[in-house]
């Protein structure tokens, strides 16, 4: 590449820098309800900041704000009513693999706070630096283990973690083998090596799953982790990327009980459950399947009832969806959304999004993007990182 063309290039990204960063802090700062003078203020030195720096950094508000409008807009998930109480904390000092443990594992008992679930995102320094770009290589920081199995061993845990669980193994972790074996942390800090750190025992308090009336249901040995907290998307607002930055809600029972104790490919239990009701699994036509998937995700809402943990059942999520919707509508915005990700996975035609013929997906920012994960493209990829390029999961 000719000195020409790299110099046409910079200014190119750093024009395009500018007009992500002057539609962020134009619309944070209305929304913020910040006088004129103060975004002009405002507006003003971030573009001096990029002309000098090729870059700007956010204030604490901006970052703030900023996180919870990423969630507002994220098409796929149908708690967004919630929003506006995400905590954000600001991890941005954190600068080795250790320290950004210690900062994961605040987030994990800050979110869990004794069962009554926080949203929480935790923010680490942005990707500007790819010699410095910190990277967490879960998928969740809490997940279980998966263990395909050989010719000696049945397969064990959740298939969704087998790639991970192999590069846990691989670095020197050390699993029971068994099906809810809590996985490490996993960071590394640019071009280093990735690091492992277990969970401390008892910072996670798992839920075993009972059922309100079938007295045999622990005998299935179910159980499930209190808090998701996604680990693998990038954050982006107006123009920069933060590709650590973990975020957590509460669960929704049928995440856990239709989806990964249901899904053929995650721990597949529908047959086992249903064996347990007594029902007749030799034709389709006694929806042996419907009645398994119903009293699973009942344990899953009674036993974190039990549990003092909190959850949303499907049905009051999409009610809650539903006012979200109306709340956006009277601020003027349209709520951005994605039909087959937001009907529940029981009984949709059951809930009001079923007949929502008006979602659509709106270019927003600020947004969460996927990023392929660090398992996929290995350790080098810091310029892929940096970039956090879109990368589908279906
Ligand atoms: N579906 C994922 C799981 O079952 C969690 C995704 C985030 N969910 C949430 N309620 N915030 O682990």
């Amino acid at each position: 590449m000719t000195m020409n063309t790299t110099h046409q290039l910079q200014s190119e990204r750093t024009l395009e820098r500018t007009s992500q960063a002057e539609a962020f802090i134009t619309a944070c700062y209305q929304e913020m309800e910040k006088t004129e003078a103060e975004r002009e203020q405002r507006l003003a030195g971030v573009r001096e900041e990029i002309r000098l720096t090729g870059t700007y950094v956010h204030t604490a508000e901006e970052l703030t704000h900023g996180a919870r409008m990423a969630w507002r807009h994220n098409s796929r998930c149908i708690g967004r009513l919630f929003w506006h109480s995400l905590e954000v904390i600001d991890a941005r000092e954190a600068g080795t693999a250790e320290e950004v443990a210690e900062a994961l594992l605040h987030h994990v008992k800050h979110a869990y706070n004794g069962g009554r679930i926080r949203p929480v995102i935790t923010v680490f320094r942005s990707g500007e630096d790819p010699e410095r770009a910190i990277r967490i290589w879960n998928h969740q920081l809490i997940r279980y283990a998966g263990y395909p199995g050989d010719s000696e061993h049945p397969r064990a845990g959740d298939p969704a973690s087998d790639d991970f669980t192999a590069l846990c193994l691989k670095l020197g972790w050390q699993g029971s083998g068994g099906d809810f074996d809590l996985l490490p942390l996993v960071i590394s800090v640019g071009a280093e090596g990735p690091r492992w750190f277990p969970l401390p025992p008892g910072l996670v308090r798992e839920v075993p799953l009972s059922h309100p009336e079938i007295s045999r249901f622990p005998e299935l040995g179910l159980r499930w982790y209190p808090v998701p907290i996604v680990s693998d998307m990038c954050l982006e607002i107006g123009g920069i990327t933060y590709p650590a930055a973990p975020f957590n809600g509460w669960y929704m029972e049928t995440e856990i009980g239709s989806r990964n104790f249901g899904d053929t490919d995650r721990y597949n239990r529908l047959p086992a459950v249903a064996d347990l009701l007594g029902l007749d699994r030799s034709t389709n036509t006694t929806l042996w399947k419907d009645r398994a998937l119903l009293e699973l995700n009942r344990a899953v809402l009674h036993s974190f009832k039990q549990a003092g943990v909190s959850i949303v059942d499907h049905h009051t999520a999409a009610e809650q969806f539903v006012r979200f919707q109306q709340q956006e509508k009277r601020q003027g915005r349209e709520a951005s959304g994605k039909w087959g990700w937001l009907i529940p996975p029981m009984s949709p035609s059951s809930t009001p999004i079923w007949n929502d013929n008006k979602l659509r997906e709106l270019p927003l920012s600020p947004r969460f993007v996927y990023r392929k994960t660090a398992v996929q493209t290995g350790p080098e990829d810091t310029g892929q990182m940096r970039g956090c390029p879109f990368h589908s999961p279906d």
